[in-house]
C-alpha cells in the first residue's frame, strides 16, 4: 500500500517503546521526514473510545473474544482513517503496538492461539504489515517492575487504564514468550532489542537500522 514506510513499536507495558518511538519521531523530523505518530489502541475518536472500554479497569466481564474484535475494530479504523492515508502520501508512518500486540496479548496471554489472529488480520486490515517493527525486549523483571510502578501511579493520580497491567506474572510470561515466537518467525520485518541499556544507546541503535531500511 502507497510509497510511505511503516514502522511499529512494539514490547512488553514498561519496555519503553514509547519513550523510543518519541525519541525516533524527533530525529526523523530534524531530516525533514515526513511523519505521522499514532497508537493502538486509538489514534482516532472513535478509536479513542474504544480504547477506553478496553483499557479502562472498570471493564468487567470483557470476553476474550470481544476484546480480540474491538482490538481489531480499533485497527481497522486506525487503517482506513490515519494509517493508509499517510502511507498514500508518502509518510513515515510510526505507530505504538499494532498487530504483533494483538498476536502477543490476545493470542499468547489470553491464550485465543495466533491462527485466529492472524485470520483476523487478513480480514480487518487486508493483510497490511509494517516494513519494520521494533521489538523491544528488555529484561522480564525489570519491565514487569516498571510495569506496576506505573500501575501505582496512575492509580494515585486517578487515570485508569491498568486493565492489562493488573494481570499476572503467568499472562505477561505468555505475552513474552508469544513475542519471542514472532521475532523468530517474522525475522527479517521485527528486528529485536534485546536487554537493558541507557535510553540514549538504544536510541542510537534504532536510528541506525531505520536509516538503513529507510535507504533501501
Ligand atoms: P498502552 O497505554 O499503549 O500501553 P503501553 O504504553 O505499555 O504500550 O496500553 C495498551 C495496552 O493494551 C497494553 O497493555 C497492551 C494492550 N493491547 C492488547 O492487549 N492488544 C492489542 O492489540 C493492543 C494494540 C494493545
Amino acid at each position: 500500500m502507497g510509497r510511505g514506510f511503516f514502522l511499529t513499536f512494539e514490547g512488553l507495558d514498561g519496555s519503553g517503546k514509547t519513550t523510543q518511538m518519541r525519541k525516533l519521531a524527533a530525529w526523523l523530523e530534524n531530516r525533514r521526514h515526513r511523519i505521522t505518530v499514532t497508537r493502538q489502541p486509538g489514534g482516532t475518536r472513535i478509536g479513542d473510545r474504544i480504547r477506553q472500554l478496553l483499557l479502562d479497569s472498570r471493564t468487567e466481564n470483557l470476553s476474550a473474544r470481544a476484546e480480540l474484535g474491538l482490538m481489531f475494530s480499533d485497527r481497522a479504523q486506525a487503517i482506513a482513517e490515519v494509517i493508509a492515508p499517510a502511507l498514500e502520501a508518502g509518510k513515515v508512518v510510526l505507530c505504538d503496538r499494532y498487530t504483533d500486540s494483538t498476536e502477543a496479548y490476545q493470542g499468547g496471554g489470553r491464550q485465543l492461539g495466533s491462527d485466529v489472529v492472524l485470520n483476523l488480520h487478513n480480514v480487518m486490515c487486508g493483510g497490511l504489515q509494517p516494513d519494520l517493527t521494533i521489538l523491544l525486549i528488555p529484561d522480564f523483571d525489570a519491565s514487569l517492575r516498571r510495569a506496576r510502578r506505573r500501575n501505582d501511579r496512575m492509580q494515585k493520580s486517578g487515570t485508569d487504564e491498568n486493565r492489562f497491567e493488573r494481570e499476572n506474572e503467568d499472562f505477561y510470561r505468555r505475552v513474552y514468550e508469544k513475542y519471542r515466537e514472532i521475532a523468530a518467525r517474522d525475522h527479517l520485518r521485527v528486528v529485536t532489542i534485546e536487554g537493558e541499556a541507557p535510553i540514549e544507546e538504544i536510541h542510537q541503535r534504532i536510528v541506525k537500522l531505520v536509516e538503513e531500511r529507510l535507504e533501501r
